[in-house]
């Protein structure tokens, strides 16, 4: 059986950990996640390999970026599976605080990103979602100090925030952004996908086929708003209520100007039954 990565709840505990590694001058690098973990998650723990010598892996469903409406209550807590897959992929440390330890009694600074985080995209349907990202991505960077921090293309336009936020704060850390990964059909790793009844899973993979065929019809030159309009018809005739598909600017995910200017990204956010699935492409 392969070795159990320690565990530490506490902050001093953390960092008695972390101190240890720089005294012996080891480079770390940390994988933020709410848990549930799968092969995409692994996927970014597999690359921190690459680029530190040390791997963390933050643990903690993070109250702030959750509307009261949303699934913070039923988000899947399935910890010593994670802790087991933890083991298999060789992290060196799991940092998972409780709420009461990230947001003690009387916590009261929140971080409130711009640009990116106001695209008009996950934004305009989960707007508490960036600032709640936000907050905990900072402490976790903060609390941890890695050298690098790896985050999913998955949620591109998170990715987008968090390494403006890096920047803006000057965190002595490098962001780095890693390919999607999926299941055969071209579906999109998710948490989330438990949640999918088995006629839901069957036509999830419409969203990726939608981007690949946008996409590809995009680089061919056809025009960005007739492609876009068939693909929120395809996403709407499976069953989804299509939150958005929309083209961006992939670096700040501003509106097109033209279509000559790139690089381009395609990201889309729909609901099948209760779940809401989100994916994204680049051109
Ligand atoms: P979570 O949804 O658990 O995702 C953790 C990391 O895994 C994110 O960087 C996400 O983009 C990446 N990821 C998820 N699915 C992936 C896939 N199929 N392929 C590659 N990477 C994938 O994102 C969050 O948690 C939270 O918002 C967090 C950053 C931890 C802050 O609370």
């Amino acid at each position: 059986m392969a070795k159990q990565p320690a565990i530490a709840r506490t902050v001093p505990a953390l960092r008695r950990a972390i101190a240890a590694w720089r005294q012996a001058g080891e480079t770390i690098a940390l994988v933020p996640t709410m848990g549930a973990l799968h092969v995409g998650h692994l996927a970014l723990v597999r690359e921190a390999h690459k680029r530190a010598q040390r791997v963390v892996v933050s643990i903690f469903v993070n109250p702030t970026q959750f509307a009261p409406h949303e699934d913070f209550g039923s988000y899947p807590r399935t910890f010593e599976a994670d802790r087991s897959a933890l083991a298999a992929a060789k992290a060196d440390l799991i940092w998972a605080p409780t709420a009461a330890v990230m947001y003690p009694q009387g916590f009261a600074t929140r971080i409130a990103p711009e640009g990116a985080a106001l695209a008009g995209l996950e934004d305009k349907f989960r707007p508490h979602f960036f600032g709640g990202v936000c907050t905990v991505v900072a402490k976790l960077f903060l609390q941890v100090a890695p050298d690098v921090a790896l985050f999913g293309q998955k949620d591109y336009q998170q990715l987008c925030v968090v390494t403006q936020m890096a920047k803006d704060l000057d965190l002595p850390l490098k962001v780095v952004g890693i390919p999607t990964v999926r299941e055969k059909d071209g579906l999109a790793l998710s948490s989330r996908n438990a949640y999918l009844s088995a006629e839901e899973r069957a036509v999830a993979p419409t969203l990726y086929r939608a981007l690949k065929t946008s996409a590809a019809r995009i680089k061919k030159g056809e025009p960005i708003g007739r492609v876009l309009d068939d693909g929120r018809a395809e996403i709407a005739m499976a069953g989804f209520a299509l939150d958005y598909l929309e083209a961006r600017y992939a670096l700040t995910l501003a509106p097109l100007a033209s279509s000559q200017d790139g690089p381009i990204r395609l990201l889309v956010a729909a609901k099948i039954g209760k779940t809401r699935l989100i994916d994204n492409l680049g051109v």
